[in-house]
């Protein structure tokens, strides 16, 4: 069987998208003029981020038994990711995210997370000799916390380093986590869920990686959008802001799991790499990514990108 590389826990979900003048009220039917679903999930979009810059991964998630769900198996293995850990539960649908947006960009959105909860501990299990082999193990919190949790002390217990991606953030997340992470990558606001103070800038970030340090995490990185990121670990305790380049975004929807997808490649394929390289190749590949509409759509490949990212 084929090893992985980047092994993934975590979650899928069909976007549903229509596209109207304005948002309807309560009781309301109201026409669209565009409807279009897409392929999202924090867990998925990042695994296929790391398959498209050419890491040899696996998922393990759990989708319904119904044609969201196969569609989604479909998906996975177009980008060429082994669907042997991807699970069809019997007894509930999909994940979805229903999405209304008005013509001036304004949202609603409601998410059933469904599926994705069914994911337990006997997945994990069935997966345990790929787990232990792999480089990198990435979570993040779309799934049940205690799997995110539990997968993560499995990966630790072999070598396998983690990289955990608390979104969306929880205000009373368990301290575990924060033990439980070599890099835990949050962006501003979850930060701001985390510990209370609110991250504006770089200097924030940093007061803010510093606390979470103090928690137990081994690095953490902050991302600020346009500004890219903020890294400090225990081996280098002065925070580092890392610019990203100056860019026109079009649409930055699942930048962050772009961020994490590029971030678990480096970490797995080039472990001799300093952090800060890795974390500013991260920034680079993201910052393509909000220059093209949609999710997994703007993930770039490899074989679009400058050479020298390799
Ligand atoms: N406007 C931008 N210009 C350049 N790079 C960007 C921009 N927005 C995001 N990025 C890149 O994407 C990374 C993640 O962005 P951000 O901090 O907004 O994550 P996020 O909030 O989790 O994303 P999402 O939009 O998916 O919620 C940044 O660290 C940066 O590298
Ligand atoms: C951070 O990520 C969450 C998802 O966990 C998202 O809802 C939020 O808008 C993001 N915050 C910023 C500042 O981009």
């Amino acid at each position: 069987m084929a090893v992985a590389e980047v092994v993934v826990v975590g979650s899928c979900m069909t976007d549903l998208v229509s596209l109207t003048p304005r948002l309807p009220k309560a009781g309301e039917t109201i026409h669209g003029h565009k409807f279009f679903t897409g392929f999202g999930g924090k867990g998925a979009n990042q695994c296929v981020q790391a398959a498209r810059l050419g890491a040899k991964t696996s998922m393990i998630c759990k989708v319904g038994k119904d044609s969201f769900g196969n569609d989604y198996i479909e998906n996975f293995k177009k980008n060429g990711i082994p669907t042997e850990f991807v699970n069809q539960a019997e007894d509930a649908a999909t994940g979805a995210a229903s999405i209304v947006v008005n013509s001036e960009g304004q949202n609603f959105i409601v998410i059933v997370a469904g599926a994705n909860l069914l994911l337990n501990s006997n997945d994990l299990k069935r997966a345990a000799h790929v787990i232990s082999k792999a480089k990198v193990m990435v979570c993040q919190l779309e799934i049940s916390p205690a799997i995110s949790l539990e997968a993560m002390k499995m990966a630790q217990a072999s070598g396998v380093k983690t990289l955990f991606n608390p979104a969306p953030a929880l205000a009373d997340l368990n301290q575990e986590f924060y033990t439980h992470s070599d890099i835990f990558c949050c962006n501003e606001s979850e930060a701001e869920i985390l510990t209370g103070i609110a991250v504006g800038n770089a200097e924030d970030a940093g007061r803010v990686g510093c606390i979470l340090l103090e928690r137990g995490c081994k690095t953490v990185i902050v991302t600020l959008g346009p500004e890219g990121c903020v890294m400090v670990s225990t081996k280098a305790p002065t925070p580092k802001h890392v610019p990203a380049q100056k860019v026109t975004p079009v649409d930055t929807t699942g930048a962050g799991d772009s961020f994490v997808g590029a971030l678990a490649f480096y970490l797995a394929y080039y472990p001799q790499l300093p952090l800060e390289e890795m974390v500013k190749r991260s920034n680079c590949i993201a910052s393509i990514s909000v220059q093209t509409t949609g999710t997994q759509t703007s993930y770039p490949y490899r074989k679009s990108l400058p050479q020298n990212l390799f």
